[in-house]
């Protein structure tokens, strides 16, 4: 080992060709050594597999980023949904808890109903109204029940960011097919942008140092970026900074509907905003707002987009 190896944290990513492992790939600092596992060559649902790869990597902190994100797949396959992401990472931690290894797992506002209008908190009851909240559900349990106590369960919500199919680029290019859009108005969450959240759960893992183990707060944390809108509203925001960049647009009307308007396989909770006052409070980290994350995508997802076309 060459002098500077010698502090490295050897992270596993799991699920490291996904949309929020692109984000922790990038924005891992530079005291992080990542090794990357996916499908075909990594399946989470392989207890043997799993197990046996990490006896060998060796870990210090597994980060999982893995999950069966197809919501609506979700409903006519729930038994591989509960197989990845339920049964998945119980076997994460169960390798973890071997290794004396960190685990980080991503988990969902579709842990909730939405039956309330006032920020969710890590206390509140869950109810999950859909197969994919039901095995994501399965996935936090079969961790709390591993006997694991160095790990962070990070719930987060509406997810988007490079490399991931997500409603900013479907916003996108559907404002360039149709001169009219209809967005769901009734339903109301907060955008996160992956590499906010890539930065959260780096900052969660600096608390954790081996020394301080026992006093390092891990458990369960609610994370999204600030502020909160319905779909509609995300929408609008989208199309408004497209427009303001001057990008052709076929789109002429955006209308808001009802979600029985627009009925979809899987039920979404009505109302899934996050309190964040325990990962503030633990951090004491500023969370961006989700209007000015979404300028910054934005730009990048334009420079992309430029690149792409000069090809
Ligand atoms: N996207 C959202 O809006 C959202 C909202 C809240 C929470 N989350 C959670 O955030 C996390 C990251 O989501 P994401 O949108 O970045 O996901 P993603 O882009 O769908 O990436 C998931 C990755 O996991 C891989 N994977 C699937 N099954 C696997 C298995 N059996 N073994 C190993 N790898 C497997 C996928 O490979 P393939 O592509 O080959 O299947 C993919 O590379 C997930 O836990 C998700 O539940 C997402």
């Amino acid at each position: 080992m060459t002098r500077g190896e010698e502090h490295k944290i050897r992270l596993a990513l799991v699920g490291a060709n996904g949309m929020l492992a692109g984000a922790v790939r990038s924005l891992a600092p530079e005291n992080y050594d990542l090794v990357l596992l996916d499908l075909p060559d990594f399946d989470l649902t392989d207890k043997d597999r799993v197990l046996s790869v990490m006896n060998q990597l060796r870990p210090d902190v597994i980060v999982n980023c893995a999950a069966y994100t197809n919501v609506d797949g979700c409903e006519t396959n729930e038994e591989t949904a509960l197989l990845v992401n339920g049964s998945g990472p119980g076997y994460l931690a169960e390798a973890a808890k071997k290794l004396d290894a960190t685990l980080v797992h991503v988990s969902t506002d579709y842990v909730f109903d939405g039956t309330k209008n006032s920020p969710y908190t890590e206390e509140d009851v869950t109810n999950p109204q859909s197969a994919y909240g039901r095995s994501k559900l399965l996935g936090e349990k079969t961790i709390l029940e591993s006997g694991l106590e160095k790990f962070f369960i990070v719930r987060t919500s509406w997810l988007y960011g490079p490399g991931g199919k997500n409603f900013v680029e479907t916003i996108a290019r559907l404002a360039k097919e149709r001169e009219e859009l209809r967005i769901v108005d009734d339903q109301v969450g907060s955008p996160t942008f992956t590499d906010d959240l890539a930065r959260a759960i780096f900052n969660l893992l600096a608390l954790d140092t081996p020394h301080a183990s026992r006093l390092t707060p891990h458990g369960l944390y609610h994370f999204a970026d600030e502020g909160e809108c319905s779909w509609y509203e995300f929408a609008e925001t989208i199309v408004a900074h497209l427009l303001e960049a001057e990008t052709p647009l076929k789109m002429k009307r955006i209308l808001p509907i009802a979600t029985h308007e627009y009925p979809l396989p899987a039920t979404r909770p009505a109302y899934s905003v996050f309190s964040k006052d325990k990962y503030r409070k633990v951090t004491g980290a500023k969370i961006p707002d989700w209007k000015t994350s979404l300028v910054t995508y934005l730009r990048s997802f334009r420079t992309q987009i430029k690149a792409d076309a000069r090809r």
